[in-house]
């Protein structure tokens, strides 16, 4: 018998804060829906690979999110659409069956106007449930656990749209990027050089890592527990598109004593030369951005490289990828600087060439670990169908940590943890390094 744990993110004293919870799920719910004002109904129906999502189904799919997950339990309330459900259901095994994943560039019924209409019914009757106080506490929970649930869903819209566009010879613009938009981080976008690359050492001891129970977390956070680390070193910034050029350029994509022997496997059937969007132009390389085409800024982090190149590239340089209690324990003092959605860069930012020793831990780049994800000593899913959204995947995926570019900034934490197959290259990774003492 498994423990299971309710979605416990609302405090269990006292009046719960319906007001304010009823302000960040508009502000959620409008911060989606202006990610898909800029594109056509066309743009929002395309699915370029089983992995990737078209924008209509994240629309819908998060809106269904809050209708089985907080709306059904209100008494009542009636399923908005007899096959929604089976139309927007991600993975969710006990809520019943579902439409494929590899198909959901087929949807073109029904329209985006009545994928938006559903999120209007959708947000109506929420505002009604939260006005009239009608939802307990595991629906207040649930709705809290929907809005982080929205905001990963925020990412995969520009990840997703990325990839599709990255398909079409025509190169689209999602948006331009804004002037001197670097924000939070002085001079770092006109800055032609990287800050230089130093190391920051811990000494041996034990640490505590995982989330403490303090505001939202997701299940695989937690329990806090303590871990032993020997002593090491953590790279100050990540490492940047001119050192990974010198990797390339020293031959590292072909020599297979780099790599483990899955991810040469990956770099001959993927025939992978450089990360994922590089494109040779004569002398040098270009790169696609959710602002068209580009030459790959050289102080810029490199990012769209897999676990694998990631690990290649640790081999090469002489270190070796953190593990994620390495990585928690020095996000934990951190400030959460970096470049978020927010920015509006949309695009990875060198680092500053002033500032704390260790930069850049948040936001910009997701940044692999050699930390396989399993669970914590004690981990305990979520109640119910919720127990579905993390816990299942604990197999065959490496741990992730920081956030990107494109992860709105209040979704962030030390203790939080991304997951991603190890050859998966269309999320915004990228590498930090790490050595022994
Ligand atoms: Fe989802």
């Amino acid at each position: 018998v498994s423990a299971r744990a309710p979605i416990q993110t609302i405090p269990s004293q006292g009046e719960p804060d319906v007001t304010s919870l009823g302000q960040r799920y508009g502000a959620v719910r409008r911060a989606t829906e202006a990610l898909a004002a800029p594109l056509s109904a066309e743009d929002c129906l395309v699915q370029s690979m089983p992995d990737a999502s078209p924008v209509k189904w994240h629309l819908a799919h998060s809106s269904w999110f809050f209708e089985s997950f907080v709306l059904a339990r209100v008494d009542g309330y009636r399923e908005y659409h007899p096959s929604y459900g089976y139309l927007w259901n991600s993975y969710y095994e006990s809520l019943g069956a579902r439409h494929g994943r590899a198909q959901r560039g087929v949807l073109s019924r029904p329209s985006l106007e009545e994928v938006r209409g559903y999120r209007a019914h959708v947000d109506a009757a929420v505002a009604d449930a939260l006005a009239g106080r009608v939802l307990d506490a595991p629906a207040l929970a649930a709705l809290e656990l929907g809005l982080n649930h929205e905001q990963q869903h925020q990412e995969l819209i520009l990840t997703d749209l990325k990839h599709a566009f990255a398909q079409n010879a025509l190169a689209p613009v999602y948006r331009a990027r804004p002037a001197g938009a670097a924000a939070g981080m002085a001079g770092a976008a006109s800055s032609p050089e990287a800050a230089p690359l130093r190391w920051s050492r811990r000494a041996e001891g034990l640490a505590s890592i995982g989330h403490d129970g303090r505001g939202f977390s997701f299940d695989n956070e937690g329990p806090r527990h303590r871990v032993f680390l020997g002593a090491f070193e953590l790279a100050s910034r990540p490492v940047t598109n001119a050192e990974y050029a010198a990797f390339i350029e020293d031959r590292g994509y072909a020599r297979p004593e780099l790599w483990l022997s899955d991810g040469w496997d990956a770099v001959r059937a993927g025939r992978w030369e450089a990360p994922l969007y590089w494109r040779r132009e004569a002398d040098r390389y270009e790169t696609f951005t959710l602002a068209g085409t580009e030459p790959v800024a050289g102080a810029e982090p490199v990012t769209h490289v897999s676990y694998f190149e990631a690990d290649a590239y640790a081999r090469w340089a002489g270190a070796r990828l953190p593990t994620e209690a390495e990585w928690e324990v020095f996000a934990a003092d951190a400030r959460l600087g970096g470049h978020f959605v927010e920015s509006g860069r949309l695009h990875p930012a060198p680092a500053p060439r002033h500032g704390a020793e260790v930069v850049q831990l948040f936001g910009d780049v997701w940044e692999w670990t050699a930390s396989p994800y399993v669970a914590y000593p004690g981990f305990c899913p979520f109640e119910g169908a919720a127990g579905e959204y993390n816990g299942k995947f604990m197999s065959g995926q490496m741990v992730l940590r920081g956030g990107s570019c494109v992860s709105p900034a209040s979704h962030l934490r030390a203790s939080y943890r991304n997951f991603f197959r190890p050859d998966t290259r269309w999320q915004f990774s990228g590498i930090r390094l790490a050595r022994d003492v």
